[in-house]
């Protein structure tokens, strides 16, 4: 079976003060269709860099990165373009990653006009589908990103990773600037997400309890480079690596966040 996305030893070199230094150091992974891989590690461990790798949103030094068989180094702008449409992108901070001038309509409607030929009453219909998706109301789609919740702006961050019908969505840290009670709640709704649009997520967090949660692979990364992978399960219950087990002995697994992985049900979502 082909991976839906498959890492092949990627580099990733930058230069600080005039010398070169890996920010990802030979990295291997496979995402299987339909699987949450969650990506952990210390700040500056090469997390955010592995995954623009990953999307082609910036070249990697060497390696290859195949997004459902095809090597996205190989293709031209607009082949590139066009397999990108079969991704999205969540990112950390939901209130910086929207433009502050456009209205939730218009930045919803954004990838569609870039990926599609929607357009007119199509194209806002659509719109309006994805907001009721991701949980937000028809009054939400004329109000600019200052008017919304945190929690809401990461709504629509959602919505427009979900415009084009993606298998693969990256979430870089996606509930990591956002209040415990709404954390809860956008994880549930990437959950539920998942499940009705058979989504996979290459799911970055240094939130080893988000990570269990949502994932069914987790890699641990260090300085540049994966140093174990494994199931979730196995992995927390007999990591190999030191720094896996420093990082466990590091997270408060009594918090917040263990009451979700303590619940089977996904807990109601309130908006
Ligand atoms: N465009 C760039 N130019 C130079 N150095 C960079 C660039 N992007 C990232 N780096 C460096 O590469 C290393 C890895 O950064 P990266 O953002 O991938 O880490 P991360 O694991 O995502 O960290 P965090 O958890 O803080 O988001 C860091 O040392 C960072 O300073
Ligand atoms: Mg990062």
């Amino acid at each position: 079976m082909t991976a839906l996305l498959q890492l092949d030893n990627i580099v990733k070199t930058f230069r600080k003060q005039g010398k070169a230094f890996h920010a990802v150091d030979g990295v291997s992974l496979a995402i299987e269709s339909g699987q949450t891989f969650g990506l952990v590690g210390e700040s500056g461990s090469g997390k955010s860099t592995l995954a623009r790798c990953a999307l082609r949103l910036i070249p990697p030094t060497s390696g290859t990165s195949q997004l459902d068989g095809q090597d996205l180094g190989a293709l031209s702008r607009s082949q590139l373009r066009r397999a990108r449409a079969g991704t999205g992108m969540v990112f950390q901070n939901p209130v910086a990653a929207l433009n502050p001038r456009m209205r939730v309509q218009a930045l919803v409607a954004e990838p569609l006009i870039t990926h599609t030929r929607l357009r007119g009453p199509a194209l806002q219909a659509r719109v309006g589908e994805l907001l009721d998706r991701v949980g937000l109301a028809a009054e939400h789609a004329q109000r600019l990103p200052h008017q919304l919740s945190g929690g809401q702006c990461q709504r629509v961050g959602i919505a427009r990773a979900l415009a084009t019908n993606p298998k693969l969505i990256v979430l870089d840290e996606p509930t990591s600037a956002l209040d415990v009670s709404v954390q809860a709640q956008i994880l549930n709704l990437l959950r539920e997400l998942r499940e009705q649009h058979e989504l996979s997520y290459l799911l970055i967090s240094h939130d080893l309890e988000v990570v269990r949660y949502m994932s069914d692979y987790v890699g641990v990364m260090r300085q540049g480079q994966l140093v174990e992978e494994g199931p979730t399960a196995d992995v927390f219950a007999k990591p190999r690596h030191d720094y896996t087990r420093e990082l466990l002995d590091a997270s408060p697994g009594s918090r917040h966040n263990h009451q979700l992985v303590a619940s089977a049900e996904p807990v109601t979502i309130q908006l």
